[in-house]
């Protein structure tokens, strides 16, 4: 498998594939990879002549030191996976700090339109100006036809395909369906810091989606709010750090609900100081 760690030698491997009917697939990520990442190359090899897999933790969208030193690095055995897939429809761009960002490791400030006030926006300051930031270097590196996005990261998956439309990137973003554990865990490179016992009760987490899509029939947003709470108030693992119900395209929070619009319910949760976040469609 190639492993590219310089732009300027993917650029110019991408240029020498490039025939009139070549396809770009990118599947952008932070590395430490599990069956949700390989579920994204596999789509996006079924779509694409060749795939392009982004492999780096990216320093300006942690507001936290600790979470960025914390991330799982684990670059041998992502190729190994990758290589499980194919050796020669895959090439992996794996670049240092130095080869995106040069001297300045800083993120640009964006507007996506009040998306990025809700929810991770909230609760980790400046998140997204760092996700679009690398995203955007990204596009304009590899140039891709389709990039791939999980919708385990659903307010990213907006917040990316709001900036691909107000600054006319010339890509076609594609949202893929949450994996999970067999106990229902959407699965998470964090995950692999969970002990077994945080692992297996973190099934909870989608119980409690579940619970909410079947609530959300009958109930209002504000009594399933509170259902929510009370599910983690007082757990000896867990920790609620929020739950909301939203609009699925403008992430705002709802009071009722409107019969034409589409809604999901998303949820933020600590087990000790490992994020785990999940999001379910309502209907
Ligand atoms: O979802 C992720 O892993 C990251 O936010 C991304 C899109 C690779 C940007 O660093």
């Amino acid at each position: 498998m190639q492993v590219y760690t310089t732009k300027t030698e993917l650029s110019a491997f991408i240029n020498r594939e490039h025939n009139p009917v070549f396809s770009l697939g990118f599947v952008p990520t932070m590395g430490a990879l599990h069956a949700g990442h390989l579920s994204l190359v596999k789509t996006a090899m079924s779509e694409n002549t060749l795939v392009v897999v982004s492999i780096f933790v990216n320093p300006t969208q942690f507001d936290n030191p600790q979470d960025l030193s914390k991330y799982p690095r684990t670059l041998t055995e992502d190729i190994k996976l990758l290589e499980t897939l194919s050796k020669t429809a895959i090439v992996v761009y794996a670049p240092t700090v130095d080869d995106i960002y040069g001297v300045q490791t800083t993120a640009e400030r964006f507007d996506f339109g009040g998306l990025e006030f809700q929810m991770e926006g909230k609760f980790r300051t400046g998140h997204f100006d760092g996700v679009g930031t690398i995203v955007k270097r990204l596009f304009e590196i590899v140039k891709p036809t389709l990039a791939y996005f999980g919708e385990k990261d659903f307010q990213q998956l907006q917040i990316i395909k709001k900036m691909v439309e107000t600054s006319q990137l010339p890509v076609t973003i594609v949202g893929c369906p949450i994996e999970r554990e067999p106990n229902g865990l959407a699965m998470s490179s964090r995950n692999s810091r969970l002990s077994f016992e945080e692992k297996e009760t973190a099934a909870l987490i989608y119980k409690t989606l579940q619970t909410v899509k079947e609530k959300f029939q009958l109930e209002l947003p504000k009594d399933i709010s509170h259902w929510v709470s009370t599910q983690f108030s007082n757990h000896p693992l867990f920790e609620l750090e929020y739950f909301q119900i939203s609009e699925s395209d403008n992430l705002t929070p709802i009071q009722q609900k409107n019969q034409t619009k589409t809604y999901r319910a998303f949820i933020a949760v600590f087990a000790r100081d490992v994020r785990l976040i999940d999001n379910i469609a309502l209907n």
